[in-house]
């Protein structure tokens, strides 16, 4: 591997695209970190991949990287996506760099904050959608296939290829080993999907000797593959209405599904569903205990992580790698709705100290 760079390049040999057409903001090589505290506290090795380190803030980048250059390659002048926002940021900002017009559809009044003022500032069309994500999937797929975009949500098997490398480096991470379980949240399922093909890509390598149980945590509102889990059936009843604080994970028809089902079942994995209380206590844990700021789709790992070592399904001691898969920023208003709002002072040293006194 080219090791210079720490980006998901360095895998550029697992990546099926022409290296010269690269698309880049040097996505991927994210931090990961054992967090101690919370490890201990719940009798785990955990450690937490930081993929809101990322150009624009979640994985999306390592995906919208390899979709990008696919797209630079077959010579398409327009590319678009339905999103619940990081995947609109994510592609705005890789069009911009590329010189392509981009097209976004979001669902109206559901996306957080964060990500809509990327997607507009990057330059995106932004459509915003009378309809969940589910539709408005649905009405770009039709776009795209009458030729007015290339479309560029996880259905387009580049996003898997690009998103796979966080599997890579998660194994390169822990020194060429495999985690006992990676535990991820899901919404259109594609994430989950693309882990667990670059795990199996290093292992099909002989990189590694064994591979981790695959934990997709859905939130309860949003839960069509956990259902099916739960049944252990291969198809999904789609949720008409899907709802959860966790907007990026709004999702009641996930295009993955199949592909996510199969990583879980072959992987003797896990999915289980959250609460919206679950989700928020979990965002605060992380971000108070660790340090590490997650927007809460991504906290849904941590509290699936929480509600399996208390059910038992998860074993004393294993070693666990949570995905946490966008940054806390991308949702201020949930961020600041969670925080206690600054104190109103004048600038005056004796009533400072009083203030800090009785604070403390
Ligand atoms: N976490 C975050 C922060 C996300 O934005 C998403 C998906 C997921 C988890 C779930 O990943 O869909 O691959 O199962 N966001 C998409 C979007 C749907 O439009 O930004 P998945």
């Amino acid at each position: 591997f080219d090791c210079r760079r720490n980006t998901l390049w360095k895998y550029k040999e697992f990546m099926p695209v022409d290296e010269k057409k690269i698309v880049s903001l040097d996505e991927g090589g994210t931090p990961f970190c054992k967090c101690n505290k919370i490890g201990e506290d719940l009798g785990v090795d955990l450690y937490v991949k930081v993929e809101g380190s990322n150009p624009t803030g979640s994985f999306k980048d390592r995906g919208m990287s390899v979709g990008v250059t696919k797209a630079m390659e077959l010579g398409v002048d327009t590319v678009g996506c339905a999103s619940t926002g990081n995947t609109s940021a994510s592609l705005a900002a890789y069009a911009a760099r590329a010189g392509l017009r981009s097209i976004v559809l979001l669902p109206e009044g559901k996306v957080a904050l964060g990500k809509l003022a990327q997607a507009m500032f990057h330059g995106a069309e932004v459509l915003s959608v009378d309809g969940n994500f589910d539709e408005a999937l649905k009405t770009v797929s039709q776009l795209a296939l009458e030729k007015y975009l290339y479309l560029l949500n996880s259905i387009n098997p580049y996003r898997l290829e690009g998103q796979k490398s966080i599997g890579f480096e998660i194994v390169n991470d822990l020194g060429w080993e495999s985690p006992d379980r990676i535990i991820l949240p899901v919404g259109n399922a594609g994430n989950i999907s693309a882990i667990w093909k670059g795990i199996s890509e290093f292992y099909n390598a002989g990189y590694i000797e064994d591979k981790p149980m695959m934990t997709g945590i859905q939130a309860v509102g949003a839960a069509p593959i956990v259902n099916a889990f739960n049944k252990k059936s291969m198809k999904i009843d789609p949720i008409t209405n899907p709802e959860t604080i966790a907007t990026a994970i709004r999702i009641g028809d996930p295009v993955s599904y199949t592909k996510a089902l199969n990583a879980i079942y072959d992987s003797e994995g896990y999915a289980e569903t959250v609460t919206d209380d679950e989700i928020l206590d979990a965002q605060k844990l992380l971000g108070r205990k660790e340090g590490i700021g997650i927007e809460p789709a991504s906290a849904a790992s941590i509290a699936g992580l929480k509600k399996l070592r208390e059910s038992g399904v998860i074993d004393k001691g294993e070693k666990i790698v949570c995905v946490v898969t966008g940054h806390l920023l991308k949702d201020p208003d949930t961020a600041i709705k969670a925080s206690t709002p600054p104190i109103k002072v004048k600038s005056d040293v004796s009533e400072l100290k009083k203030i800090l006194e009785n604070n403390n």
